[in-house]
């Protein structure tokens, strides 16, 4: 059983696989049903807020041919204490895969392992794949025009800067897919937001040296950049932190001024929602240089070839 959890749970090949399945499914839109989903209904399991998210993957079980249930976790038995494993388990027994947004990573996990369909991370508090890859597949829509099956190389030995939460689920996403991928990720974050233990080990577990790098200038990690990327200071369930992280992190607001320093070729990306006047100005979210929206259409696209690939995988 093969499940989308985190960014290494396919290799280099299958994304480069998913990549070109993903410009395909863009390119066709529309013109005929899908049928990788055929005769399937699929969970889509929200224990925290989403728009993206929540439309895109219901959209796209729609239209590869599948029946999407949505699923607020508030609604079900698990919120009143049944077990998440015979949630698992007895999910397993009417749907052909679960897509879940939860807290804890190990949720994911343990669903995955007591269940019999493949699981999908649609965000945990430790990772966001999904954004991820389509963030890498938006990039290389840029680098490569019309050549998806270019798309994975043209990524190899780009320049990424990564500012603000460096801690958060988003950016632990870049340290280990950027690894996985070979883009250099810089990291600018204050002091005690440097990448943690976990995604370190996780790394180490997936047999990944370190290439991201790590510092509290903005400057320095922007400098000669191809894209430079933020996302909210305050991720969902560390509202009790807000003020705090408010002071510490206004130092890394992505601005005209911080934008310039990387190469005058940059895109600026985010994965939404963004908060215009925190970690990013007006003026960038709606200059040429962002590309913020095509990233929120590419959640469709990629998402589908991964629910393809996935169910492919299953036989
Ligand atoms: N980027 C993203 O996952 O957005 P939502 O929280 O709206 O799903
Ligand atoms: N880091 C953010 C991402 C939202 C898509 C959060 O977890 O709230």
């Amino acid at each position: 059983m093969r499940h989308f959890l985190k960014e290494t749970d396919l290799s280099p090949a299958e994304t480069a696989q998913v990549f070109a399945a993903a410009a395909g499914l863009k390119a066709g839109r529309g013109r005929a049903a899908g049928s990788a989903l055929a005769q399937q209904s699929w969970g889509l399991m929200f224990f925290k807020k989403s728009t993206r998210t929540r439309v895109s993957f219901q959209v796209g079980v729609h239209e590869l041919g599948g029946l999407p249930v949505m699923l607020n976790a508030d609604d079900l038995q698990l919120s009143r204490g049944e077990t998440v494993a015979d949630t698992a388990r007895v999910l397993s027994r009417y749907l052909h895969g679960m897509v879940i947004r939860c807290h804890e990573h190990g949720l994911l996990e343990e669903f995955a392992r007591c269940g019999t369909m493949p699981v999908v991370n649609a965000l945990s508090d430790f990772l966001h794949p999904c954004q991820f890859l389509t963030d890498m597949f938006t990039l290389a829509e840029r680098f490569a025009p019309g050549r998806p099956d270019q798309y994975a190389a043209a990524l190899k030995g780009r320049k990424v800067a990564f500012l603000g939460d460096t801690a958060c689920n988003m950016a632990n996403s870049f340290v280990l897919g950027g690894a996985a991928l070979g883009v250099e990720v810089a990291l600018a974050g204050p002091a005690g937001y440097e990448p943690g233990a976990a995604i370190r080990a996780q790394l180490q577990r997936d047999g990944l040296p370190e290439t991201f790098s790590f510092s509290t200038d903005p400057a320095a990690a922007v400098r000669d950049a191809d894209m430079v990327y933020t996302d909210v200071w305050v991720s969902m369930g560390m509202e009790a932190e807000k003020a705090e992280r408010l002071k510490l992190m206004q130092p890394y607001q992505v601005n005209a001024r911080l934008l310039a320093l990387a190469k005058p070729s940059a895109y600026f990306m985010h994965c939404l929602p963004a908060h215009p006047g925190e970690e990013v100005s007006a003026e960038v979210l709606a200059s040429p240089q962002s590309i913020i929206f095509d990233q929120a259409e590419n959640r469709l696209h990629v998402q589908k070839a991964i629910l393809a690939h996935l169910a492919a995988a299953r036989g």
